[in-house]
């Protein structure tokens, strides 16, 4: 009988600790899927095993026209990946990362005592992309600095350009070329739409994608809100809100690849990942302006203009200070996790 008793004592000891993992991967897998991504598209399936998570591109939500390689998807997976192992140091976990060629990122689980705790953690829920006009105060240069030692040791490289200076005004001018170009691309514009969700049902009903609300629109019925937002889908307004965008900000702050690969992608999504929570910390807000990264001679020619030839701009960020803006959805995290 004692016998019988151990033995239920034990099944029902490991079946706690079995659930106990479960609702911890659970837990890590919601705080990754709170990372950017293009278009809020949330391209990425999560594989949960027993000491590991997968995080697995998911191409059914690829962005064919403003990211045929695919480069931005995986930036997206890198900022999860980033987000997942903070997480897991929440939960008393090392976490070993993993890239396969094909851009399949294994994270590695241990539970271990002596795990110290990222005290980025609590600004995964804060991080959000920041559309809005900011209030023109500039980043003082002991903050940059601070700011770019995240990137000491990284494969990544970070330059920080103040507005006043020549090249700040270059790279807004290639803003602005950009979006003449991508404007008047009617794929670039259809697939734009396709993302937009028009108001709250919308939002709601689908999870994803660029919410009226991020951009500071009213809740109104559909049929009204969906022709005017379209319509702002020009070059003319599209630049003349972008211009007091950047006159508002106080730098640009421009990543860049030596080699444009899968793996540098997800390594620079991991690093911008840190990049944002730290500044979140510090209270600095972001928006991206990538346009000129996101066709390949605007690309280029920027980076001539900015001395830095030999590489590839990547991600271009503005940054300042704020009034902060509501929050993008996420899909639920079920919808998310492959069951095989
Ligand atoms: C690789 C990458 C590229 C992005 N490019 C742009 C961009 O060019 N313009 C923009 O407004 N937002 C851009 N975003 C921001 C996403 O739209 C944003 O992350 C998404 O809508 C989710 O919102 P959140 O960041 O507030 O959580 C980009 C995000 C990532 C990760």
């Amino acid at each position: 009988m004692k016998k019988i008793s151990l033995f239920f004592i034990i099944i029902l000891y490991y079946m706690a600790s079995i659930n106990a993992q479960n609702a911890d991967h659970l837990f890590m897998v919601g705080e990754a899927i709170k990372a950017p991504s293009g278009h809020n598209t949330q391209p990425w399936l999560f594989r949960i095993s027993d000491d590991a998570i997968q995080i697995l591109p998911n191409y059914d939500k690829s962005l064919p026209v403003v990211d045929p390689d695919n480069r931005e998807l995986f930036i997206s997976l890198g900022c999860a990946a980033e987000n997942l192992r903070i997480a897991a140091s929440h939960k008393g976990y090392a976490a070993a990362l993993d890239i396969s060629e094909e851009g399949i990122i294994t994270v590695n689980l241990t539970k271990d005592a002596s795990v110290e705790v990222d005290s980025l953690f609590w600004q995964i829920a804060v991080r959000q992309t920041n559309r809005s006009i900011y209030n023109g105060q500039m980043v003082s240069a002991d903050t940059i600095n601070l700011l770019k030692r995240v990137f000491d040791e990284s494969p990544v490289n970070a330059y920080f350009y103040e507005k006043g200076t020549a090249e700040f005004d270059s790279i807004a001018n290639y803003v602005v070329m950009g979006n003449v170009l991508q404007m008047q691309d009617k794929a670039f514009k259809k697939e734009l739409r396709s993302w937009m969700r028009f108001n709250k049902k919308h939002q709601d009903e689908m999870n994803d994608g660029l919410s009226y609300a991020v951009f500071g629109a009213p809740n109104l019925p559909k049929f009204i809100v969906k022709p005017i937002l379209s319509k702002a889908v020009n070059e003319k307004s599209q630049n003349k809100g972008d211009k007091k965008k950047i006159a508002s900000s106080s730098h640009f702050v421009l990543l860049t690849t030596a080699s444009n690969t899968c793996e540098e992608w997800i390594k620079l999504g991991i690093i911008l990942e840190r990049f944002l929570l730290k500044s979140t910390r510090l209270g600095i807000i972001h928006a991206y302006m990538n346009q000129p990264n996101e066709v390949s001679h605007l690309s280029a020619a920027m980076a001539e203009t900015l001395n830095i030839s030999d590489e590839h701009p990547t991600i271009l960020l503005r940054i300042g200070y704020g009034e902060k803006m509501p929050y993008s959805k996420r899909m639920p995290v079920e919808k998310v996790i492959l069951n095989e």
